[in-house]
């Protein structure tokens, strides 16, 4: 076991003992540096895009702080880590402007570390732009080795130079390194890594590498133990939730792995995100039904509403198809909750083809929508497609939608007023002090009196007025 390890002997080569060796030869790095300086070294990690990245920055800041780094919000510090995102152009374009800002960070403090990790360092042209352009970065790694982050810095350390390290895909899983968690009361467990599916405008496929799932026994054995430390609600988390388990050894179901997880007491909200709709199981369904534990909230991205689209898309489900497995879900779970991601102007979309995207935005009845502009990434073969929509066009469809998802929305939101719902209390409210602030089961915000003694708790609340996007309400 990790704790058995002897530091005096060269670095052990099974993992997680190598990461725990090298967290202790970095602690001691860290105690040299403080105690020259005459004070706390101070570390801040910045998270671009999804949960998978929220989560996996959990875990960097939960080896930062065993090295002995507080942790601070301020970039003006000792070590800086941005997590980044590259799903979007527009996510790049935010790193490269952060990491401008930190260049006069570094003139004052030259000792500072800047680190880079996350999708974005998985494409060759971004690390050779960062080489050129951003020379005072210490350190670059990528998706598939994070685990390594304590060996990563100890080399780091004694470098004077830029240390790279990115892998094009891995097949491993390195299970009990240290575990940080923003919240004390809900986290996300990654249940599986990466994506086959190629959607072709997507990016994820190439920088996250092939689909590969956790043992049903570790991802049961962590959310134990996080449970044991005051979380009440996990967010099961994956690209495609319904291929997970498929590769295993022993395969075993998506549906399955929620009905082990609702056996875990002291567990009470189970979330997950994101099923594909080309294999939404009717299992899925019905364990949804029957479960006390799992929210009725189904993410569900649609795209498109063009089954033309869909299928340039590579996303092997018809518009038809998305709205019988909407009206099948309402049918067997009624009070469900759904929301979805849309995007627009993707290459050779016609007028047509967007109005089929409204129709289905108006069937299926969206709690709400996550609407993006198509973005061309180098690689997929969406980039190589013909009939790239002109912009204004694009704006134009992008308002029309997002009008009607708004509508939509606010309707829905407003049909919930007077009914009671669960309730997670996650925060005192920022403005009144005599109120706390909640989230229902499909992540709406409700506002209540209360006090912090009830913040991680879960309450009945009965929902007295909708405002736009939160609600305000009362215990019952
Ligand atoms: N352009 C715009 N949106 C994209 N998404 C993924 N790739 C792109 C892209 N190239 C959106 C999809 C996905 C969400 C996470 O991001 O809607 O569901
Ligand atoms: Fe991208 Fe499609 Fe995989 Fe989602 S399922 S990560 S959209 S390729």
């Amino acid at each position: 076991m990790y704790n058995e390890t002897d530091f005096n002997l060269e670095a052990p080569v099974q993992e997680p003992d190598r990461q725990y060796y090298y967290i202790e030869q970095c602690r001691k790095l860290v105690q040299d540096i403080e105690q020259k300086k005459g004070r706390r070294l101070k570390a801040c990690v910045n998270t671009f895009g999804c949960q998978m990245n929220a989560r996996d920055s959990e875990k960097l800041i939960g080896i930062l702080k065993e090295i002995g780094y507080e942790m601070t919000e301020e970039e003006d510090c000792d070590f800086v880590l941005f997590n980044t995102c590259t799903v979007r152009e527009n996510a790049n374009t935010r790193v490269y402007g952060r990491l401008g800002q930190l260049k006069n960070y570094k003139k004052k403090n030259p000792q500072m570390m800047i680190a880079l990790c996350g999708c974005m360092m998985q494409e060759p042209h971004v690390v050779e732009k960062i080489k050129t352009t951003y020379g005072y970065v210490n350190l670059i790694f990528g998706t598939h080795n994070i685990y390594k982050f304590a060996e990563l810095i100890y080399n780091s350390f004694q470098s004077e130079r830029l240390l790279i390290d990115i892998w094009k895909d891995t097949d491993k899983i390195v299970e009990d390194l240290p575990n940080e968690r923003k919240f004390p009361f809900k986290t996300g467990i990654n249940i599986m890594f990466g994506c086959d599916n190629f959607c072709t405008y997507c990016i994820v496929p190439y920088v996250r590498g092939r689909e590969r799932s956790r043992n049903p026994k570790d991802i049961v054995r962590e959310i134990k133990r996080h449970v044991a430390g005051g979380v009440k609600e996990v967010m099961l988390l994956g690209q495609n939730v319904n291929s997970y388990g498929k590769n295993l050894e022993e395969p075993v179901t998506f549906a399955k792995l929620l009905e082990e997880v609702e056996k875990i007491d002291g567990l009470e909200r189970i979330r997950f995100m994101t099923p594909h709709p080309k294999d939404l199981s009717d299992d899925l369904i019905e364990v949804m039904r029957k479960s006390k534990k799992i929210c009725h909230h189904i993410h569900l991205p649609l795209q498109s509403g063009s089954t033309k689209l869909l299928a340039k898309m590579n996303r092997k489900y018809t518009k038809e198809q998305y709205l019988e497995l909407v009206a099948k879900i309402k049918e067997r779970i009624p009070d469900i909750s759904l929301t979805t991601d849309i995007i627009v102007g993707f290459p050779g979309e016609t007028e047509e083809d967007f109005n089929d995207t409204l129709d289905v935005v108006r069937q299926a009845e969206f709690d709400s929508a996550y609407t993006f502009i198509y973005s061309k990434r180098t690689g997929t073969p969406a980039a190589l497609m013909d009939d790239q929509i002109s912009e204004t066009v694009v704006k134009q469809r992008f308002d029309r939608l997002l009008a009607l998802i708004q509508d939509t929305s606010s309707r829905l939101t407003a049909k919930r007023v007077g009914t009671v719902q669960r309730v997670l209390v996650e925060s005192m409210n920022e403005q009144d002090e005599t109120l706390v602030t909640g989230r229902l089961e499909n992540n709406s915000v409700v506002h209540f009196a209360g006090d912090e003694s009830m913040i991680g708790g879960l309450y009945d609340v009965k929902l007295l007025e909708a405002k736009g996007f939160y609600y305000m309400g009362e215990r019952v």
